[in-house]
């Protein structure tokens, strides 16, 4: 051991102090260095073998040693009893406080107005059924009286699987399905998941929500669909700007002669005969134009139409028994309406901003 082995001595017991990441290895580190047998103790011992004119100096240089170990020791020992005390304290159960409540999840507005049409209908005698989202041509095309080569084939912008088969655009060929193999009279509601192939903008996605309604029976007419679909409209929109205005005199009276707040314009579909586009006075403004009806006073809300002797024979039943009539909603559409949404893309994008405000 001589004069220069002091700061080797020194840059180890440094050393290891910082590594100790608790009071034992702290300690642990003290001892080993400061201890009267430890490293520096060894040395102090070892001193007198050194030459005599080395021995004072040594002496101090050890000493100072020494002190500035002891400091540096002192010093972490105060940060690790500090952090030692702040997690004790984190750790400490206090069984006064109150819980953590646990996080809900809530329904999704798709699924919300979904539930509440089909609840609506179902108090009017509508079964709830489901079909297949994956369809042939036969269902989805041909059976609803679409021939081949026809332009309305290309309204529904298809996705076809690679074995021919077809994500159906739309619900309506549940409706052929069902009719199959039940007979008439039938009322059914009949939601699903639609697939086109869209450009994804503020009012389209390649994915959305349909409800398909048929009602088959002997004598029914386009009065039988009218008031069904008026009666469904004040039910749904009735907590609505306008309908929940007390002072409204349009939506808000619930006694009104039926047919009010609906308007029915010539369409074309190709599985109903006479069809028609269903028109709604706006529930938030009661037809004085407002942004969401775009000034029109109006909102276009679904097809719809008696269904067509073809689609009823492809289906196995004689019109001339039977009638009916048959409509199909977007979920999304009367969801944008219903809570004020401009754009269908928030629908889908599951922001937490959004969703909690239903
Ligand atoms: N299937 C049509 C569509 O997706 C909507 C529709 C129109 C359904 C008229 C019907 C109907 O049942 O009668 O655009």
């Amino acid at each position: 051991m001589d004069i220069f082995e002091l700061a080797n001595i020194k840059e180890s017991a440094l050393a290891e102090i910082a590594r100790a990441i608790d009071v034992d290895g702290l300690v642990l580190a003290y001892r080993k260095y400061l201890d009267k047998d430890g490293v520096l103790g060894s040395f102090f011992k070892s001193m007198g073998a050194l030459p005599k004119e080395q021995r004072g100096q040594a002496g101090i240089e050890a000493n100072k040693i020494k002190l500035e170990i002891a400091a540096i020791y002192e010093q972490k020992f105060q940060e690790l009893e500090k952090a030692a005390a702040l997690l004790r304290e984190h750790d400490r159960l206090d069984v006064t406080l109150p819980g953590v409540a646990p996080k809900v999840g809530h329904i999704h507005p798709l699924s919300l107005v979904e539930g509440r049409i089909l609840e609506i209908f179902n108090g009017m005698g509508f079964e709830v059924v489901e079909s297949q989202e994956v369809e042939n041509e036969w269902y989805n095309f041909d059976a609803l009286n679409v021939p081949k080569e026809h332009p309305a084939r290309d309204v529904f912008d298809s996705l076809f699987l690679s074995d021919g088969s077809i994500l159906r655009p739309h619900t309506s060929p549940g409706q052929v399905r069902y009719m199959e193999c039940h007979q008439p009279p039938l009322r059914i509601i009949a939601p699903g998941r639609v697939f086109r192939r869209d450009q994804v903008d503020a009012s389209h996605e390649p994915n959305f929500y349909q409800v398909e309604g048929l009602m088959v029976d002997k004598c029914i007419s386009v009065a039988n669909f009218k008031s069904i679909i008026d009666e469904f409209f004040k039910q749904f929109f009735c907590d609505c700007e306008a309908g929940a205005d007390p002072q409204n005199k349009r939506l808000a009276a619930r006694d009104m002669a039926a047919g009010e707040n609906i308007r029915l314009r010539p369409s074309f579909f190709p599985f109903t005969e006479p069809s028609f586009e269903v028109d709604l006075r706006c529930v938030h403004c009661a037809g004085k134009g407002c942004s969401v009806c775009k000034q029109t006073g109006w909102m276009e809300i679904m097809g719809a139409g008696m269904v067509h002797p073809n689609v009823l024979k492809n289906a196995g039943l004689n019109p001339q028994f039977w009638q009916g009539f048959a409509f199909g909603v977007g979920v999304d559409r009367m969801a944008m309406i219903k809570y004020k949404i401009n754009d269908i893309r928030l629908l889908y994008e599951s922001d937490q901003r959004f969703l909690d405000q239903f």
